[in-house]
């Protein structure tokens, strides 16, 4: 989380650094700062809130410099105020530093530095980092941030610059937090993300881990720290799905997104079949060592463990493969047992989750073999696994994860039968006729898309339940995972308390929940559990409870146990969550809009969540 944008170059750059803080600002906004460095002196703005407070509070200055570096802050060591935004400054206005990431031995060095005199301003880990540089410099800031890095523990990427050396930015990083450089002529930016600069350049080049990288306007070292080496890296181009998102015509990014998962899909699908055959490129196991494999693992955190749950079914289905699910932050702390004969998929739209990476990195050390399955290429995530898959979503702006859900689910049902082909489990033939039902889907989200009498009901539901102080979602199978994502959806943008249940488990504990004034959603579509979740909804209805079910259109008996119906088109059962999970979308979206909230940016929450 947090953002970092620095450029280095020719052009006075406040508006290139504020543009790419707009850019990078899905990872926090909490507040936002930058500073515009000129020798012998820097200026710098700060505020809370989004970019767009920083753009006021920076309208003053009219400086021309062509050095400069910003930051869009998801708070974690002190409270969202002013004087905890980044850039900090030292006392004598040379030095300036911001930092995506965290010191973990911020006490002992925050108290080394307060000892020494120096008086702290803010309640951050980052602020000691200044500090620290104006007491060690000695005429050469990439030098002296070598001698410093050794006392930081825990997982950073940091920009800092010198009044002294107004002609560079130097940078450095730990651990996963991501730095990319983008090369211009004439100009060097550096970054969290592509994103930040994309309009300016494509020319990238990844800082790696360990490493301090030295930018000015012509040229770029990376050296590693343990040895001071010089590095080269590869100057690769940006993937072109980072393409910077405008909301082209949409109110918000949530919304476009929604309305982008007919491409989504039908893009994550489209190279891998061929002639009705499978092929996963980039799966980094031989089809022996598939074959090999007796149990899998699937690991990742909100929106992207739904996915994970989903892909437990069918590999469990089509390649007869024992699997199970966990949050990435709970399973890293188990002592997980492993082989070369597990298989651990780790599932992340960013590729930088924390927790996603730490258990990967577990996995490995224990001896599984890792796949990684992402959206964004060349992520950490990606870099961590024996093989990469890639939904092709394309950047996701809006908070909540839409869009990459439906390619993440797309994707793991391709991977589900890719593991049942290669293990006999499935025949070549059903392989195809599912593949021909898979290439429908992009049609059948359009098509829920599409249907003004599915919105009108979703306004008419929206209307009725907005002000409600809870909702209860109730699933069975494959529609279990899509109540959590529903809820998460609802919760997360609404704020509205929300819970995901096994609907056979309501009994055991929820139903004291319901009453007369309770919204219970749930995922009825048809399936082998479809009359048992109907029973569940009697129980529901016996309590007086409001039933909205989403189902599979023609199921004329869905009536009689639910009071709103959202008909979907129909499927076979396996390839339901997909259309299933839209509507909810939808539902999550509209009661956030009745309520006056901003969708794209749920308080309190970042797109990318790179701290434990
Ligand atoms: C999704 O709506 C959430 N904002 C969140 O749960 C997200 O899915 C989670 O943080 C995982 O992110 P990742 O896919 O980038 O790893």
């Amino acid at each position: 989380m947090c953002g970092i944008i620095g450029y280095v170059g020719a052009r006075p750059c406040k508006e290139l650094v504020l543009s790419g803080l707009e850019h990078l600002e899905y990872r926090g906004y909490d507040s936002a700062g930058l500073v515009l460095v000129e020798p012998g002196h820097l200026h710098r703005a700060r505020a809370l809130g989004p970019v767009k407070h920083l753009r006021e509070a920076a309208a003053g200055i009219s400086s021309t410099a062509t050095l400069g570096m910003g930051h869009t802050r998801w708070a974690t060591h002190g409270g969202v105020e002013e004087r905890n935004t980044h850039p900090f400054v030292s006392a004598d206005g040379r030095f300036a530093v911001l930092m995506n990431g965290i010191f973990e031995n911020y006490v002992e060095l925050r108290a080394e530095v307060a000892e020494r005199g120096h008086v702290l301003t803010s309640d951050t880990d980052t602020e000691a980092l200044v500090h620290l540089l104006a007491e060690a410099y000695e005429g050469d800031l990439a030098d002296t941030v070598r001698r410093i890095y050794p006392r930081l523990e825990g997982h950073f990427a940091f920009l800092v610059v010198c009044t002294d050396e107004p002609d560079r930015i130097v940078g450095a990083r730990l651990a996963w937090p991501p730095l990319v450089v983008g090369r211009g002529a004439g100009e060097t930016f550096l970054a969290s993300f592509t994103p930040a600069f994309l309009s300016e350049t494509r020319a990238i080049q990844l800082v790696a881990e360990g490493e301090i990288v030295i930018a000015t306007a012509d040229d770029v070292e990376f050296r590693r720290v343990a040895d001071w080496s010089l590095q080269e890296h590869p100057i690769e181009q940006a993937d072109e799905s980072l393409e910077v998102a405008a909301k082209g015509g949409y109110e918000s990014f949530m919304l476009k997104e929604i309305h982008e998962q007919p491409t989504a899909i039908d893009d994550t699908i489209a190279e891998r079949f061929h002639n009705g055959r499978l092929q996963l490129d980039g799966i980094g196991l031989t089809d022996e060592e598939l074959r090999s494999i007796n149990r899998v693992l699937v690991v990742g955190c909100g929106t992207a463990l739904h996915s994970g749950l989903v892909g437990r079914y069918l590999i469990e289905e089509w390649a007869q493969i024992a699997t199970e699910a966990d949050v990435a932050s709970e399973w890293r702390y188990r002592n997980g047992v492993f082989d070369p004969k597990t298989l651990v998929l780790a599932i992340s739209q960013s590729g930088e989750t924390a927790d996603t990476l730490a258990a990967m990195q577990i996995a490995r050390q224990r001896g599984a073999r890792v796949i990684a399955i992402t959206n964004i290429m060349g992520s950490a995530v990606a870099r961590a696994a024996d093989g990469a898959l890639y939904t092709r979503a394309g950047l996701e702006i809006g908070v909540a994860a839409t869009k990459t859900f439906t390619a993440q689910v797309t994707l793991m049902t391709l991977l589900a039968l890719h593991l049942g082909a290669v293990r006999g489990t499935i025949a070549p033939a059903e392989v195809a006729r599912i593949g021909d039902e898979l290439r429908l889907l992009p049609g059948l989200v359009q098509q829920i898309l599409d249907d003004t009498s599915l919105d009108a009901q979703l306004d008419v539901i929206a209307d009725r339940f907005a002000h409600d102080r809870f909702f209860l979602f109730l699933g069975r199978h494959l529609g279990l995972p899509i109540c959590q994502e529903g809820a998460l959806k609802l919760k997360e943008i609404s704020y509205i308390p929300t819970d995901a249940y096994a609907a056979g488990e309501m009994k055991h504990g929820p139903i004291a929940l319901l009453g007369e004034d309770t919204p219970v959603v749930a995922v009825a579509t048809d399936s082998h559990v479809f009359e048992k979740i109907a029973s569940n909804l009697e129980e529901v209805r016996a309590r007086g409870a409001h039933v909205i079910a989403v189902a599979t259109e023609g199921n004329t008996v869905i009536h009689h146990h639910a009071e709103h119906v959202l008909f979907i088109p129909r499927t076979r059962p396996e390839l339901q969550p997909v259309l299933a999970v839209v509507p909810l979308q939808i539902l999550a979206y509209k009661i956030a809009v009745r309520l006056g909230l901003d969708v794209d940016r749920p308080r309190n929450l970042a797109k990318t969540v790179t701290v434990e």
